[in-house]
């Protein structure tokens, strides 16, 4: 624990999705800190759906005392509710932020006297004992977004960097494992922005961080190297996990069944398969299996002369996350006129680095003996270099 730096951050866990999108059923926690020195700092805010009770935790920690600063470091709704809530209690404290948040601001809050105090890149802020230095890392995930180094403690208040889905106790603290978590999290909401990730982790690289705070999941207190590891992977598209991922859509279970075969074939080649059904598979956990792992092969029904939704919308998540720099073998099946292919094909071509195995195997309803000999050779071009 870090003498002065206090969390009073809250947890959902009655929240089903996170951005109304990703299922999170440990619940979600939505951190803020308080730093307390000389001056007082508050380090962002929460989400609405936690309002009451980080509020009640916030006036607890500072047992009377005025914040001076309301350092807001990302403006998403999920961090900064509270911003309208903190100027009404404290109208004399200053809200410290990028130039680009507070051009932003005002779109979340209209008509509120704010006391604004903007920050530049390696600027620093004495509280006393602590002082922040504030860096720039646009577009980790928005593009006002800063992170803050308390240069006394060696912490890193990471935004929503080094977060994690799940809910976390009063202190900060889960039973979790924070990399399965994390990696769901991070290909979700920072997939897309792996060049930023970088700049920041080139940053990040100078500093001596001993702890970091994130704005979701645990506190991360050793071990810093490890997490940081992690970051340079999934943000250089690196992926961790050996093995290829085969994910399926499948309408009547024919395609499951060639889906399955070609699990077993390249597992008697030696090879680590991880078949995901996409019928029965959450999106979010489809693309961090995908994006982490070193091959994927699709296999989907054609469907209304196009392709069967699910891998559809499955295919724009890993371009909207920028899935990239993979071989990728394809496996299409219609009973009369296959055009799942060619639809997987043109989006998956439009993806940098992405390299389609030759053949593409066409199944007709179920497999046959020239289809088969198809997914022999797939095999082959998958196992291939
Ligand atoms: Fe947790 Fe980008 O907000």
């Amino acid at each position: 624990m870090n003498k002065g730096i206090i969390h009073v951050g809250a947890s959902s866990t009655d929240i089903d999705l996170f951005e109304n999108q990703y299922p999170v059923p440990e619940g979600m926690a939505y951190n803020s800190y308080v730093i307390l020195d000389d001056k007082v700092a508050v380090m962002d805010t929460v989400d609405c759906r936690v309002s009451e009770k980080w509020q009640s935790r916030l006036l607890k920690a500072l047992d009377g005392r005025r914040p001076d600063y309301l350092v807001v470091q990302h403006l998403e709704p999920d961090h900064s509710a509270n911003i309208g809530w903190f100027a009404s209690q404290w109208p004399d404290a200053e809200i410290v932020l990028t130039a680009k948040a507070a051009t932003m601001l005002p779109q979340f809050f209209s008509n509120i006297p704010f006391k604004i105090k903007t920050v530049k890149e390696g600027e620093t802020l004495s509280l006393g004992t602590h002082t922040l230095q504030f860096i720039l890392a646009p577009m980790v995930h928005w593009p006002e977004v800063m992170v803050s180094y308390e240069s006394h403690s060696h912490s890193l208040f990471a935004a929503d960097a080094f977060g994690e889905f799940g809910a976390t106790t009063d202190d900060g603290t889960d039973d979790d494992d924070w990399v399965s978590g994390a990696r769901r999290y991070y290909y979700n909401i920072c997939g897309k922005y792996g060049a930023p990730v970088q700049t920041l982790l080139k940053k990040a690289s100078a500093l001596d961080i001993q702890t970091i705070y994130p704005l979701h999941g645990p506190i991360l207190r050793s071990n810093i190297s490890e997490y940081v590891g992690h970051y340079l992977n999934w943000s250089s598209y690196t992926p961790e996990q050996k093995g290829i991922v085969i994910a399926h859509a499948s309408i009547h279970g024919n395609t499951a069944t060639a889906a399955e075969k070609l699990a077993d074939k390249l597992r008697a080649r030696g090879v680590e398969v991880l078949s995901i059904d996409l019928t029965r598979t959450e999106v979010s956990y489809a693309l961090a299996e995908a994006m982490d792992h070193e091959a994927l092969i699709v296999a989907a029904s054609s469907y209304d002369a196009g392709l069967f939704p699910p891998m559809e919308n499955f295919l724009l998540h890993l371009k909207s996350k920028n899935f990239c720099n993979k071989k990728v073998g394809i496996i299409e099946n219609g009973s009369w006129a296959p055009s799942a292919a060619k639809v997987m094909k043109s989006i998956l071509e439009t993806l940098k680095g992405v390299s389609i195995a030759d053949p593409v195997v066409t199944i007709k309803t179920t497999l046959n003996g020239q289809s088969e000999e198809q997914m022999n050779l797939l095999v082959d071009a998958m196992i291939n270099k």
